[in-house]
């Protein structure tokens, strides 16, 4: 799979996934994700994304997230890139900023809603002062919160590329800062952010034109969107094709089509491969690479999507956690040969038949 001056040696990705194990220095990446990442790049993966990092330490969806808003981080992140070369596959980070979804509790605390301010919370931001379900009112932001947090994508992208990353996602879904701006449900505006969907795409369109500012014109840059908010009067699959449209004027290469996350309550239909029709109608009306995510763990079935032209890529999330060597499992599974299991277990080849 080639997206600019980027081939990739096969098309099934690691979605991007949070794992809240920052410790001591706010953002900086750990030996967990050392071995987290780099265990789904000796699995076999193409592209490793790195879950979603915050390009402020506002934008943390938990106080133990990962950032890209220093160079610390920005060093941390070097061995864990050149570990992922070392194995053959790219690596990605997905820039984030959770809005008025920041400062909570890690998923697996005791705990939920909202971490107080004077126990390491903070207040956070949205672009309009509405509170998701269960967490605090953030605060709308202002022109130069804007002008802020565009400023802080490009910066994060820049960083990327300094550390050594291959590719870039920005995280526009799952009810995070851009996909509040989208979603007509939690943006109230009525400035040139707001109203229209022109207006309510603005912000990702500036940040889209940042980064690629920021990166040059030879690194990949991905959106992952929300497809639908799975409600009557929210973001449609309708909006997300227009938008890609755009984004992908602005320098966006490839979507990644998710769906849900701003509406607490929605009725989402969940099943295998639940959400790879709507990849498949962006690749089609918009013209856009596409990758399709959602309960995809099945090689035949992640085979047929990217073979049949339902996606361009595959991306998976928890089949990698449950088996760090899905792909060269798969590979074996479809009497494929794949030639990059690590040589230091030749003899016991993951690919074996
Ligand atoms: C532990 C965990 C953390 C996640 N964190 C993120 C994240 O940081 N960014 C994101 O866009 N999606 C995140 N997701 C969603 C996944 O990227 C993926 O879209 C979702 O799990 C569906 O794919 P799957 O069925 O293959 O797991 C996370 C999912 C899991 C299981």
């Amino acid at each position: 799979m080639t997206l600019r001056s980027l081939t990739v040696r096969n098309r099934l990705w690691v979605s991007p996934m949070c794992q809240y194990s920052v410790e001591r220095r706010d953002g900086v990446p750990t030996p967990w994700h050392l071995v987290h990442l780099g265990s789904f790049a000796r699995g076999g993966a193409g592209a490793v994304i790195a879950e979603a990092t915050a390009v402020l330490p506002e934008g943390r969806i938990s106080p133990q997230d990962l950032g890209l808003w220093n160079d610390e981080q920005a060093d941390a992140f070097r061995p864990i890139i050149e570990f992922i070369h070392s194995q053959g596959a790219a690596a990605g980070v997905q820039l984030a900023h959770a809005g008025r979804k920041g400062s909570t509790f890690r998923t697996w605390s005791p705990d939920q809603g909202s971490v107080p301010v004077d126990a390491g919370g903070w207040e956070t931001v949205a672009p309009s002062a509405v509170a998701f379900p269960g967490y605090a009112t953030p605060q709308a932001l202002d022109d130069a919160g804007i002008a802020g947090v565009i400023r802080a994508f490009a910066d994060a992208a820049r960083r990327a590329v300094t550390a050594g990353f291959d590719l870039v996602e920005v995280h526009a879904a799952h009810g995070y800062l851009l996909h509040q701006f989208l979603s007509p449900l939690s943006n109230h505006r009525e400035d040139a952010y707001g109203g229209s969907l022109e207006n309510r795409a603005r912000l990702l369109l500036e940040v889209i034109s940042a980064i690629r500012d920021a990166v040059g014109p030879g690194l990949p840059v991905l959106v992952r969107f929300s497809a639908t908010d799975w409600v009557p009067d929210g973001w449609t699959i309708d909006e997300t094709v227009q938008v890609s449209r755009w984004a992908a004027d602005r320098g966006a290469d490839l979507v990644d089509v998710s769906s849900g996350g701003n509406v607490a309550s929605a009725p989402i239909p969940v099943g295998p491969g639940y959400q790879v029709p709507f990849a498949t109608q962006v690749r089609e009306q918009a013209g856009v690479p596409t990758a399709a995510v959602g309960m995809i763990s099945d090689p035949f079935q992640a085979e047929q999507i990217v073979a049949t032209g339902l996606a361009d890529v595959v991306l998976a999330g928890r089949a990698f956690l449950r088996d760090p060597n899905f792909p060269l499992r798969a590979a074996a599974a479809l009497g494929l040969d794949a030639d990059f299991g690590p040589q230091q277990y030749h003899r016991a080849p993951i690919t074996a038949r």
